[in-house]
């Protein structure tokens, strides 16, 4: 698309969506009416076809299972349609063909293009070369918007607001664009405290650390998850990001050097909840998912409604 257009009332109609930093808390909290709104329709098995003669793109040029599998479930029950791809192997990229002209050929054919894309600024990229509206989602190391409305959403739900809390983001901050995109979310809201414990090679990259540092963040930098999980109410896990290793020895070093257990989590407040983008590896105790501070598929199930929320905002035809 190109050219973002902010404001309060119909924020997100026609527009790009690039980076959680380009939004406000009162364009989130827009797009937050509008899951609940969603939530219930799904609940009562009432959702309105709003897209119905819609087409969405689902340009997956990187794995993916639940970004693609619920934009598509979010675009199916609204009675869109979706066309796309879910690796670069099955497509003309494969035959040497460039990013820029998939894009374009894309924007020719649908009214929404989703892409998620191993290269940082990717997105970016498409919504320069594509007419039609661009979601990111998710560009290399950089910025995954769609995943932190979901946690941001999931945390509103959760303790009634992001404001207030305390949180630990903990695992590989270095190379997680959900967990940099979670602390980017929280720069939009007030929270009380964030703590960001990561193993030492995996600490938070100097770039992403200015932004926090300008938007005032309060965070600090924490060696060990169990000296601070007495205060956290959110605690934020994310895998070690091992396809994105310059270095294969290099994520032999850090492989399991981090794991959320029963123990762990009971030290911690009773309320306090755990969320987590998924796919998990083995940083979380497969005995967590059965405890009630398990988020993280409650958290999962949320991506349907709020990518019906965005869907329809941004094609113009949500109505609430
Ligand atoms: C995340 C991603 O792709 O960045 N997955 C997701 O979209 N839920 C997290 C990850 O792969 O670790």
């Amino acid at each position: 698309m190109g050219g973002l257009q902010a404001g309060s009332v119909g924020a997100f109609k026609g527009r790009d969506v690039i980076s959680i930093l380009d939004f406000t808390r009162s364009d989130l909290e827009e797009l937050f009416e509008a899951a609940d709104w969603f939530r219930r329709r799904l609940l009562d098995g009432n959702v309105p076809k709003l897209l119905d003669g819609r087409l969405v793109a689902l340009a997956f040029f990187e794995p993916s299972t639940r970004t693609r599998l619920s934009f598509e479930a979010a675009a199916k029950r609204l009675g869109g349609e979706t066309i796309g791809f879910t690796s670069e192997e099955a497509i003309s990229v494969a035959k040497g063909e460039s990013f820029a002209d998939t894009i374009r050929m894309l924007d020719a054919y649908a009214d929404i293009i989703v892409v998620r894309h191993k290269y940082e600024g990717a997105a970016l990229y498409a919504a320069e070369v594509a007419e039609k509206p661009v979601v990111n989602a998710g560009d290399g190391r950089q910025h995954h918007p769609t995943q932190a409305m979901i946690d941001l959403y999931t945390v509103k739900l959760l303790f009634g607001s992001p404001d207030g809390l305390v949180y630990a983001v903990l695992g590989d901050l270095r190379y997680s664009r959900a967990a940099i995109s979670f602390l980017y979310g929280l720069t939009l809201y007030k929270p009380k405290r964030v703590y960001l414990v990561s193993p030492p090679q995996l600490r938070i990259r100097e770039e992403v650390e200015m932004v926090l540092r300008e938007r005032g963040l309060p965070y600090r930098e924490a060696s060990d998850i169990t000296e601070v999980i007495e205060e956290v109410d959110v605690l934020y896990v994310v895998r070690i990001q091992r396809e994105r290793f310059p270095d294969p020895m290099e994520y032999e070093k850090v492989r399991g050097s981090y794991r959320v257990t029963p123990e762990l989590v009971k030290k911690g407040k009773p309320t306090l909840r755990i969320l987590h983008p998924l796919p998990k590896v083995d940083e979380i105790d497969p005995r967590v998912d059965s405890m009630p501070q398990a988020a993280y598929f409650f958290q999962a199930s949320l991506g349907v409604p709020l990518r019906m929320a965005l869907l329809t905002m941004i094609l113009g035809v949500y109505a609430g």
